[in-house]
């Protein structure tokens, strides 16, 4: 999708439509609407989209009156979703070429990006793998605003983040066959190269001699090997000492290994690298964005599998920060990849970490589908992460960590057990990650219900979200010692 800005008088904006936001309680007397209002045909009200053909004395083909709902509760998340469910109506009508008019208090950087990032999240299909030439597909997007100092860089931002998003979920939606642990590091590889970041990827030798042995532990009942993904990025003149980590679940696959799932929905386990994608995604933006610290993402890659060499449980694992590891359930696998992950992040000099993982269905219980579990070991990056969150319209509620939850995770056998018992599987999860991030501030983001929508919305399609890229983009940019 071409984006572009411009800056003419809205009757002058040429395009095949033209999305006008309108306001609860406010009558649009333009375009001929005002008797839409007296029918109540038109209200204003959020994601209310009427297309009006013939308008006259306009450039733009058609006007599409878009709902915006009440104007003083109209924010960037509102403009987001609004830009999202107006392109997909219009691109299932086969509209190619759409602009958006920002007018009044909207013509401000935050809704340009906003907008964009509306439009490309809308147009997304996960449908790479279906064959047949009937897809519809927005060919380009025009932000027109009065000129207002940022409004090119605004608009560029909204697409980086867009397309970034959309890349980690083309990502999330690849099956596990096509997309195994090498093939994702082969996917890291060519993004890097491709935005001048430096990519290393640790094989399983490599892992070994680092002493990762909870890591491949998960890894060894796969025929496919694992990797440890490693993406850098480095600023020309760092300002302060931070250097931000990203650590990401990245399971191809996961059947929960001997302690094997039910066969009930397990096709959605491919959606078990989503944090990792996501880690992957953020950093494709933020090569060209670039922030003013030093950023590195970790990403362990494996398949989770049974079969007569994989890990039974009661298996002892020693992981490479030297800790010992009784495998009570194969299933909770996330946190013994991720485990060695941030010791190495830690090892390799990042002073704060934030993880991202498809980490429990106990998430999924405690918050649904609307919010992203926060866990975390250092308020004032939490608050960080959070305002980040809320700029980018991705809910994130934080969760409690106390230290007494530590000991549901004792055993007799090893230093710690993977897994805590029937309750508070979430915090268990966050306690065990807590147990390797040590005293390095962390905020652990379990997406497990919000990496992956089960229906459609008007403004998304159903399946990968890209959660929590936008957020991590955004605290790397806005960060300030
Ligand atoms: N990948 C799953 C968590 C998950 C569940 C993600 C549902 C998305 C949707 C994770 O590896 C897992 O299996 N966790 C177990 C942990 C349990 C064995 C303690 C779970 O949540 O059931
Ligand atoms: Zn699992
Ligand atoms: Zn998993």
């Amino acid at each position: 999708m071409q984006i572009t800005a411009v800056s003419v008088p809205v009757e002058q904006i040429q395009a095949d439509a033209l999305i006008i936001p309108v306001f609860e309680g406010e009558k649009e007397a333009r375009f001929s609407a005002s008797t839409l209002y007296d029918t109540g045909e038109v209200s204003g009200k959020s994601l209310e989209l009427t297309l009006l053909h013939n308008v006259g004395g306009l450039a733009a083909t058609r006007v599409l009156l878009a709902g915006a709902g009440k104007r003083e509760k109209f924010d960037a998340a509102e403009m987001r979703r609004l830009a999202g469910a107006a392109v997909r109506l219009l691109k299932g009508k086969s509209v190619k070429n759409i602009a958006i008019a920002l007018e009044g208090p909207a013509a401000v950087a935050p809704f340009a990006s906003a907008a964009v990032e509306g439009a490309l999240l809308g147009d997304f299909e996960p449908d790479r793998h279906k064959t047949g030439n009937d897809k519809k597909s927005v060919v380009s997007f025009t932000v027109a605003a009065p000129a207002f100092e940022g409004l090119a860089a605004a608009v560029d931002y909204g697409r980086i983040v867009g397309e970034a998003t959309n890349y980690a979920r083309d990502m999330v939606n690849e099956p596990g066959n096509l997309l195994t642990p090498a093939r994702m590091a082969e996917a890291a590889r060519v993004m890097a190269a491709e935005q001048h970041l430096e990519c290393e990827v640790l094989d399983r030798d490599a892992m070994q001699k680092l002493g990762m042995g909870s890591l491949l532990g998960v890894a060894i009942g796969s025929a496919e090997p694992p990797y440890l993904i490693v993406l850098r990025y480095k600023p020309a003149k760092a300002e302060g000492s931070a250097h931000l980590g990203l650590v990401g679940k990245g399971v191809t696959f996961d059947t929960g290994g001997i302690s094997i799932k039910p066969a009930d929905s397990m096709e959605k386990m491919k959606y078990d690298m989503a944090g990792g994608a996501a880690m992957i995604g953020a950093m494709r933006a933020l090569a060209q964005l670039k922030p003013p610290m030093p950023v590195s993402a970790y990403i362990p890659c494996v398949e989770n599998m049974p079969g007569s060499r994989a890990q039974r449980p009661g298996d002892i694992v020693t992981a490479m920060s030297g800790k010992t590891i009784e495998v009570i359930n194969t299933d909770a696998e996330g946190r013994l990849i991720l485990a060695d992950a941030i010791t190495y992040a830690r090892k390799q000099g990042c002073t704060h970490l934030v993880d991202a993982a498809t980490l429990t269905g106990a998430i999924v219980v405690a918050l649904g589908h609307m919010h992203v579990g926060l866990f975390t070991n250092n308020d004032s990056l939490k608050d960080r992460v959070l305002a980040a969150s809320k700029a980018e319209g991705e809910r994130m509620w934080p969760m409690p960590l106390d230290d007494d939850y530590r000991d549901y995770l004792k055993t007799a056998f090893a230093d710690i057990a993977n897994v805590g018992g029937r309750w508070g599987g979430a915090v268990t999860a966050a306690m065990f990650l807590k147990e390797f991030a040590e005293d390095t501030p962390w905020v652990h983001l379990d997406i497990a219900g919000t990496a992956w929508l089960d229906d459609s919305k008007p403004f998304l399609a159903k399946g990968p979200t890209g959660l929590p890229v936008r957020t991590l983009v955004r605290l790397a940019m806005d960060w300030r010692d």
